[in-house]
C-alpha cells in the first residue's frame, strides 16, 4: 500500500508536499481508486460561499471501491466480524464476498421498495452487520443515507426525519443493550405520526418482540430481501454527489445535517484510516463506536472497508456482562487496533484493574482516543494498562464536519505526547487565531481552532440551508473553517485541543448544544426560562446543569426536578438527560438581556472563586441566590 506512510521523515515529506502542492498530493492518492470517470480538476475552493469540489467531474461509486474492487483479490478474507450483545451467543464472520453479495442484495431490495437515487433513507438499527449494508446498499444505488443513533427519542427521530423528508426508514423490532432491551420500533411508529414523508419500513428482526406493523408500510427485513438477486449494478454518482448527511448539535437551534459527498470522503477516510491507525493487511481492527456516529461512519464502514481492512462490530456496552467485557473481546479476535473514547476509559478506570486480569491483550498493537479532549491520567491508564506501554497511543481530533481524523499521531511514526492530539495529517492546514482572526505564528500560543486549506472530507453544506453552513463554520473568521474548539499549541509544537469554546458541551463524547437542551425543558408546562451550561464530569468528561425558573404551584421542588429530567429525556433522548437541575428564582442577565453563562458555568462547577464583576448585571442580587441555592454558601 504505497498511501502508508513509513517513517517520520516520510511524514514530514509528505506533510510538506501536501501544502505545497495540494492538488498533486491528492490527486495522487484518489488515483489508486477505481473512478468510472477520472477527474477534470482535482479543487476548486472559496470558503466565503463556501464552495467547495474535490474530483470534479469524477464518476465513482464508493462500494466499487469496498466490494468489487475486493472481491478478487480478497473475496474470501473477513470485512466484518460482528460479536453480539451476549458473549454466549454466536459471533459472526462476514467476508468481503458475502458483504458484496448482502450489499447487493439489499440495494435491490431499496430499489424494489422505491428508493432511486438522491432519495434519502433513514437507519435507525443497532450495531448489527445489517445496519453496514443498509449504509452500503444506499451508496450503491444512489441513496443519501441519514444514520440516527438509536438511543434518540422519537421527537428526534421525526425532527430528522422531516428535514431530509426521508421516503424510508430502515430499524429492528429492538434493540439489546447491555441488560437493556430497547422498543427500537415502537420509537419509530411514535415518531412517524409527526411526519409525511415515510414510504416504506424496513424491520430487521432482532429481539424477537411482537410489533404492530402497518399494512402497505412495514415489511420485515427477511421478506423484504426474499428472492432478491445478489448481484447490483453500482449506480454512477459524481464526486459531488452526497454520500450521507449526519445531524449533529451546534451552539444554536435544531441539530443540522452534515452534507458529505462521494469523492473526497472516499479519499479522505480511506487515507486518514490507512496512516493514523498504520493497518496491515490481515490485522484485525476495533472501533467501539456506534454508527450513528460520525466515527461509526469513518472508522467502523467507510474507512476500514476502502482499505480492505477487517473491522470488528460490537452490539453490546463496556460493562455488559461485567466490565472486562472489552478486554475479552480484543483477546477472543486478538485485535491489533483498538479506537475508544476517553468517557469508556475512565468508566472502566474506575473498576481498577481486576477487569483486566483474564486477558493479555497483548494482540495490541495501536490504541486510539476520540471524542474529546483525553486527560492524562487517563490517558496514562489507557497507554499503561491496556496499551502495556509498548502501544502507541493515537489521540486523534476531528468533528462530523470533518469527515476524517485531522489531528492525530500516525501511530508509531510520528511522536506520542500525553493529552495532545499532537500533528495535523498531511493535507490538514490548521491554525491557531486570536478572537480577531489574526493567525497566530510560533509555538506557545493558544486560541481558537481553524483550517485555512480544504481538505477532501470537509462538509459542503448542511441539508437545505446553506446559509446556515456559512454562518457556523465559515463566518466567524474569514477565509477559515472555524472548528468551536480552543486549541494549544505546545513549547514543541504540538497541538493540544482545550475543548469547545461555543455553547456546545460534549457528554460522554456526545454533541449536545446548550441551546437545544434549554428549548426541551422550555417544553414543560411549568417552565419560565432555563439556561444550561457543562460542568467537569469524572466519567463523562462534561455533565449537563441546568438552571430552571419555574412556577411551583402544585409541584415540589423534587417532583418538578424529576419532570423536568424526563421531559428532556422523552423529547431528545436519555444522553441529554441533565445530571443536575437547579430552580433558581432568576437567571443573571446583562443590561442587553443576555445570559451570563460564565457566571453559571462558574457556580456549576462548583467554583465561586473570581465571580468578576457582577455590578453590572440586571439583576446582581440573584447571584448570591444561585450560589446559596447550590448549596455553596
Ligand atoms: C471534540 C467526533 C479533544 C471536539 C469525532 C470536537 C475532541 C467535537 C477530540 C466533535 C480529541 C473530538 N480531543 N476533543 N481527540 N475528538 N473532540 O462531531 O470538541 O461528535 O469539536 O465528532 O468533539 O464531535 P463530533
Amino acid at each position: 500500500m504505497g498511501n502508508k506512510i513509513q517513517t517520520l521523515s516520510g511524514y514530514i515529506h509528505e506533510y510538506q508536499k501536501s501544502v505545497l502542492q495540494p492538488e498533486e498530493f491528492w490527486s495522487r492518492i484518489a488515483d489508486s481508486f477505481y473512478w468510472k470517470q477520472a477527474w477534470s480538476k482535482t479543487l476548486e475552493w472559496d470558503f466565503d460561499g463556501p464552495d467547495v469540489k474535490w474530483f470534479l467531474d469524477g464518476k465513482l461509486n464508493i462500494t466499487e471501491n469496498i466490494l468489487d474492487r475486493h472481491l478478487f483479490t480478497k473475496g474470501d478474507d473477513p470485512a466484518i466480524i460482528w460479536e453480539p450483545n451476549e458473549p454466549g451467543d454466536k459471533h459472526k464472520v462476514i467476508s468481503y464476498r458475502e458483504l458484496y453479495e448482502m450489499t447487493c442484495q439489499f440495494s435491490n431490495t431499496l430499489v424494489s421498495n422505491g428508493v432511486k437515487k438522491g432519495d434519502r433513507v433513514i437507519i435507525y438499527m443497532p450495531m448489527v452487520p445489517e445496519a453496514a449494508v443498509a449504509m452500503l446498499a444506499c451508496a450503491r444505488v444512489g441513496a443519501v443515507h441519514s444514520v440516527v443513533f438509536a438511543g434518540f427519542s422519537s421527537t428526534s427521530l421525526a425532527d430528522r426525519i422531516n428535514d431530509c423528508e426521508a421516503k424510508m426508514v430502515l430499524t429492528s423490532d429492538g434493540n439489546y443493550r447491555g441488560a437493556k432491551q430497547i422498543p427500537v420500533k415502537e420509537v419509530v411508529d411514535e415518531a412517524l405520526e409527526k411526519t409525511s414523508s415515510i414510504e416504506k419500513v424496513i424491520v430487521l428482526n432482532r429481539t424477537g418482540d411482537k410489533v404492530d406493523m402497518k399494512e402497505g408500510r412495514d415489511i420485515w427485513w427477511h421478506d423484504a430481501i426474499e428472492g432478491q438477486s445478489k448481484e447490483f449494478k453500482a449506480v454512477e454518482m459524481d464526486s459531488e454527489d452526497m454520500l450521507f448527511i449526519l445531524y449533529t448539535s451546534g451552539s444554536t437551534g435544531k441539530p443540522k445535517g452534515v452534507v458529505h459527498t462521494c469523492g473526497g470522503y472516499m479519499v479522505y477516510s480511506y487515507y486518514s484510516f490507512l496512516n493514523v491507525f498504520q493497518y496491515s493487511q490481515g490485522d484485525v481492527y476495533w472501533c467501539t463506536a456506534d454508527v450513528g456516529w460520525i466515527t461509526g461512519h469513518s472508522y467502523i464502514v467507510y474507512g476500514p472497508l476502502l482499505a480492505g481492512a477487517t473491522t470488528l462490530m460490537f452490539e453490546g456496552v463496556p460493562t455488559y456482562p461485567n466490565a472486562g467485557r472489552f478486554w475479552e473481546i480484543v483477546d477472543k479476535y486478538k485485535v491489533n487496533q483498538f479506537y475508544t473514547a476517553p468517557t469508556a476509559i475512565r468508566a472502566l478506570q474506575a473498576f481498577g484493574l481486576e477487569p483486566l486480569e483474564p486477558y493479555s491483550l497483548e494482540s495490541l498493537k495501536v490504541i486510539g482516543s476520540v471524542g474529546e479532549p483525553i486527560n492524562e491520567e487517563a490517558w496514562h491508564w489507557y497507554h499503561d494498562h491496556i496499551g502495556k506501554g509498548n502501544c502507541p497511543l493515537v489521540d486523534t481530533w476531528w468533528q462530523t464536519e470533518t469527515g476524517g481524523i485531522m489531528i492525530s499521531a500516525l501511530a508509531g511514526i510520528t511522536p506520542n505526547k500525553p493529552a495532545h492530539a499532537s500533528l495535523p495529517l498531511p493535507g490538514i492546514q490548521p491554525v491557531i487565531v486570536d478572537s480577531e482572526g489574526n493567525e497566530l505564528h510560533g509555538n506557545n500560543v493558544e486560541g481558537n481552532l481553524c483550517v485555512k486549506f480544504p481538505w477532501p472530507s470537509i462538509i459542503r453544506t448542511t441539508y437545505g440551508d446553506h446559509e446556515r453552513c456559512r454562518q457556523t463554520y465559515f463566518s466567524t473568521y474569514k477565509g477559515m473553517y472555524f472548528t468551536g474548539d480552543g486549541a494549544k499549541r505546545d513549547h514543541d509544537g504540538y497541538l493540544r485541543i482545550l475543548g469547545r469554546v461555543d455553547d456546545v458541551i460534549n457528554v460522554s463524547g456526545h454533541r449536545m448544544g446548550t441551546a437545544e437542551v434549554e428549548n426541551a425543558i422550555n417544553e414543560h408546562p411549568k417552565v419560565v426560562e432555563s439556561a444550561v451550561v457543562g460542568f467537569p464530569h469524572d466519567v463523562k468528561g462534561q455533565g449537563i446543569y441546568a438552571y430552571v425558573i419555574c412556577d411551583m404551584e402544585g409541584r415540589t421542588e423534587e417532583n418538578l426536578k424529576k419532570e423536568i429530567k424526563d421531559t428532556v429525556r422523552k423529547i431528545i433522548g436519555p444522553i441529554a438527560t441533565p445530571d443536575e437541575v437547579q430552580i433558581v428564582p432568576g437567571l443573571p442577565k446583562t443590561r442587553s438581556g443576555k445570559i451570563m453563562r460564565r457566571i453559571l458555568r462558574k457556580v456549576a462547577s462548583k467554583d465561586i472563586s473570581n465571580m468578576g464583576d457582577t455590578s453590572t448585571l440586571l439583576n446582581p442580587e440573584v447571584v448570591e441566590e444561585i450560589i446559596q441555592g447550590a448549596g455553596l454558601k
